[in-house]
């Protein structure tokens, strides 16, 4: 197939057709995905281009300076038009990259403050010439339709200095996460005779008490979801009216952005949204939700691009999305990191669930495995959220290991400087580690912290559904604490926590309830038999630091 010699291919192939900017990428069809077509050559598809940014480099100094609690300049945060000053790409590139798309036809294109995205409308048979090697079928799964291109594209030569990477090609929505369907059969046993985790057990084992609620006027926290799930307002009404007495609480999402969709509504979506009004209670909220409009257009860039182009936007963000970290390009994982930066420079908190598989497993070949990071958890500008569960079923008290929870070292980021000394001493005082080749010492470690993911009750079409568990739960209950920790510094008049790692990692762990027992999973194999990483005293690449004592962790957090 000529297609793929282009792409894997010679050298002179590549002078006259172009060059791939992610010849890395997974472009295979996810199974769930079935083939429909040869897309249109008159139909529209709307691409993202991104365009390669200034002062990278300048913009991770002064992020460490701004979140580091002992700098001078510590919460000093700037706004999206000073954000934009640093990195909106220079004028050549700028000029390149629009001459380049006007030759071909392209010109109905909008742009973002901070100038480093285009999203541009164009027919297929425009796409394709101006992206060598492309070639867009339509591809469905339940009800829902893409366009994608399996084969790999290329860029001209004199634009792929300009260019990251150019949306809406290849990625596919990642597999939806088996959000409470992933219990093993002893834990069905003992779930049956738990109460299951509610706002109340939430509450009580995190020490809120009920006057730990929000009041300071402009203070916001969101979720995202990007799983083609949405929530009902009134799952979440019914929910608060279940489960929100003795304390104050918002029934009902301030602001969606992006489109709902019409139907049953998803576990996950409920779940998020549930607990993150209950946990960061009486806090204005908001929820993003599949922006895209156009069949070729991937979810999770969308949000990205958005929040480039929204002035104000809630100050806690948290996301339950990942991909493995090998099923993605370079270009487009360091690209999604610098927006993480973009998101810290300005003071905002995005956190994401660290997964649910544990250390993952990756077959390499027949004999050989490794563990599997997955991708934003990865990354070292966000802040990665693990899963306990009570270690007694009756009792609201000590946490152990939920085995799920998502963990272990990044192959394509290098271990940030806020976490070496925690993450080193984890690895000389542990006596037994999993082989050396199933993970990577010098990567970025995760999660950061953790927090309840087993056995909660959320309500879902009306329903109350017990037993969910992932580290979706846990991701929007930190989440909600964070909120509910600026909105203390707020009404003492100070900025917002921001990009909280190199904070947290200073802290050594007090402030939260220490997780040092149970393993979380990881491949089924000789070498490692289905256990990855286990908790330790202190930092751990299962459960992080541990999981918040809020009352605790707000006196060390309040100037
Ligand atoms: C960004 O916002 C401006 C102003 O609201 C709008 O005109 C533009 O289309 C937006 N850009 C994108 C990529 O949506
Ligand atoms: C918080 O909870 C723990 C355990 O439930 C308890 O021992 C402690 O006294 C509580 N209060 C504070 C302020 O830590
Ligand atoms: C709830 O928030 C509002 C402001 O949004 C505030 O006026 C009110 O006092 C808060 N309630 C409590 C119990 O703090
Ligand atoms: C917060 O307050 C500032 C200043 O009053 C305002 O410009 C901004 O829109 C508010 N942000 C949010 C997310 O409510
Ligand atoms: C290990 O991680 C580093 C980045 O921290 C990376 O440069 C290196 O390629 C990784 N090794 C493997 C085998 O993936």
């Amino acid at each position: 197939m000529w297609l793929l010699s282009l792409t894997y291919g010679l050298v002179c192939v590549s002078l006259v057709w172009g060059r791939p900017l992610e010849a890395d990428q997974d472009t295979s069809v996810p199974e769930e995905w079935i083939l429909v077509g040869r897309a249109d050559p008159a139909e529209e598809v709307e691409l993202t281009f991104a365009l390669r940014q200034q002062n990278v480099d300048q913009m991770k100094v002064l992020l460490s300076r701004l979140s580091d609690p002992d700098s001078a300049v510590y919460g000093k945060f700037l706004d999206l038009a000073d954000v934009a000053q640093l990195v909106q790409p220079d004028r050549l590139t700028q000029k390149v990259v629009s001459s380049w798309l006007l030759r071909h036809g392209v010109w109905d294109c909008r742009t973002v403050i901070t100038q480093d995205f285009l999203q541009c409308a164009m027919t297929v048979e425009i796409a394709e010439t101006l992206l060598p090697g492309s070639r867009f079928h339509r591809y469905s799964r339940e009800d829902q339709f893409l366009l994608r291109s399996e084969f790999q594209y290329s860029v001209h030569e004199d634009v792929s200095e300009h260019l990251d990477f150019v949306g809406g090609l290849h990625r596919f929505p990642p597999r939806k996460q088996e959000v409470g369907k992933s219990w093993s059969k002893k834990r069905r046993v003992a779930a049956r005779y738990h109460l299951g985790v509610t706002p109340a057990v939430i509450r009580a084992r995190y020490n809120l008490s009920a006057s730990d609620v929000g009041s300071a006027a402009n203070n916001s926290q969101a979720c995202a979801q990007f799983l083609e799930q949405f929530y009902h307002p009134a799952d979440l009404a019914e929910f608060m009216s279940m489960f929100g007495a003795g304390f104050q609480h918002h029934s009902a999402v301030d602001r969606v952005v992006g489109t709902q969709g019409v139907g049953k509504a998803g576990l996950e979506a409920s779940l998020d949204i549930e607990y993150i009004m209950s946990t960061g209670a009486n806090i204005s909220t908001w929820l993003f939700t599949n922006p895209g409009r156009h069949e070729s257009q991937e979810p999770f860039l969308q949000w990205m691009v958005l929040l480039s182009n929204l002035t104000s936007i809630p100050w806690v963000h948290t996301i339950s999305y990942g991909d493995d970290e090998d099923s993605l390009s370079n270009a487009y994982m360091q690209r999604i990191n610098n927006e993480f930066m973009k998101a810290g420079l300005r003071g905002i908190s995005m956190l994401f669930a660290s997964g649910d598989s544990g250390a993952g497993c990756r077959h390499l070949t027949k004999a050989e495995n490794s563990f599997r990071p997955s991708f934003p958890a990865s990354s070292p500008y966000v802040t990665t959220v693990g899963g306990t569960s009570f270690k007694n079923p009756f009792k609201v008290t000590h946490e152990i290991v939920d085995y799920i929870s998502g963990g272990g070292f990044s192959n394509v980021f290098d271990m940030p400087e806020y976490q070496a000394s925690a993450v080193n001493s984890y690895l000389k005082s542990m006596k037994t580690l999993p082989p050396t080749t199933y993970f990577n010492t010098s990567g970025r470690a995760y999660p950061d912290i953790a927090a309840l993911s087993d056995n909660y009750w959320i309500v879902s079409n009306r329903v109350p559904i017990p037993w969910v568990s992932g580290t979706s739960a846990s991701t929007p209950v930190v989440g909600g604490m964070l909120s509910l920790i600026n909105d203390q510094r707020f009404l003492k008049g100070l900025a917002p926590l921001g990009f909280l790692n190199p904070r947290l990692y200073k802290l050594q762990g007090s402030g939260l309830f220490d997780v040092t027992e149970g393993c979380h999973m990881s491949c089924w194999d000789e070498k490692v038999s289905g256990q990855g990483f286990c908790a330790a005293p202190s930092w751990d690449p299962v459960t992080g630091w541990g999981t918040p004592n809020y009352p605790a962790l707000l006196a060390l957090l309040l100037d």
